[in-house]
């Protein structure tokens, strides 16, 4: 079966979720943050080797202080909580955002996670955190357009490869298949250069209750896509 290799996906419907269990909107971010464990050992077990996650937006400041401080604080808990399980099965941590405008003790779980991962090598997990696609965008034009002018050297006159260069993915492949659940199709800024050319399953399913047949059968249906990347059939 044809797997894909780079996996994102939108964990969306948490708040919608718990609000049908009559609970807090919290409490579905909290589900949604045990769910993660699962989906990726599935995907590892699939073959898939780098797997994304929108774990929280540069717009996402903009929801009620409440929630925004209790996301950051299971940030940290569950991040943290992750390494054994992350150590168990052979997944490094990996992070895309800008850490830096998060509280210090999110910041140093964040780091701490990556530095005892760093070795593992069966599954890269990243997790968007503070991301927005504007701005990887924008930070990249400005890194590669700077480093062009002061030295107008031929190796760095932008194109394409060099570009990627700059974005918070480096060194990894674009992405495959993007999955969106909890019923909107929409984009939401995540990851707009490296959806390029990426199968896109948008499902009714709120975060929450996501379940590893759902992420294989997201895997199946993007093994029966033909993807002609612009190109025509052979
Ligand atoms: C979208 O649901 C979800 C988020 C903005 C946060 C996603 C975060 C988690 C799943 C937990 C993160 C924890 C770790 C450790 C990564 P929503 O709140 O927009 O739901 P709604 O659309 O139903 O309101």
């Amino acid at each position: 079966m044809n797997i894909p290799l780079h996996v994102a996906i939108i964990m969306d419907g948490n708040g919608r979720w718990a609000s049908i269990q009559e609970k807090k909107r919290i409490y579905g971010h909290y589900i949604g943050s045990l769910v993660i464990d699962k989906i990726a050992s599935k995907a590892k077990k699939l073959g898939v080797k780098y797997l994304t996650l929108y774990a929280f937006s540069t717009e996402n400041w903009k929801r009620p202080k409440s929630e925004v401080n209790f996301l950051m604080s299971l940030l940290a808990i569950q991040i943290r909580k992750k390494i054994n399980f992350m150590m168990r099965e052979n997944i490094k941590f990996n992070y895309l955002g800008d850490i830096a405008k998060l509280p210090q003790k999110q910041q140093e779980a964040i780091l701490e996670s990556k530095e005892k991962t760093k070795n593992n090598h069966e599954l890269t997990l990243n997790l968007a955190i503070n991301y927005g696609s504007y701005m990887e965008i924008l930070q990249a034009c400005k890194k590669m357009c700077a480093e062009y002018y002061s030295t107008k050297s031929i190796v760095n006159e932008p194109n394409e490869q060099l570009f990627e260069h700059y974005l918070y993915t480096k060194g990894m492949p674009n992405v495959d298949l993007l999955i969106r659940t909890g019923g909107e199709k929409r984009i939401s800024n995540f990851l707009l250069w490296q959806i390029a050319y990426a199968e896109i399953i948008f499902l009714d399913k709120y975060w929450p209750e996501f379940n590893e047949d759902d992420f294989e059968d997201c895997t199946k249906e993007f093994g029966e896509r033909k993807r002609r990347f612009g190109g025509i059939d052979d």
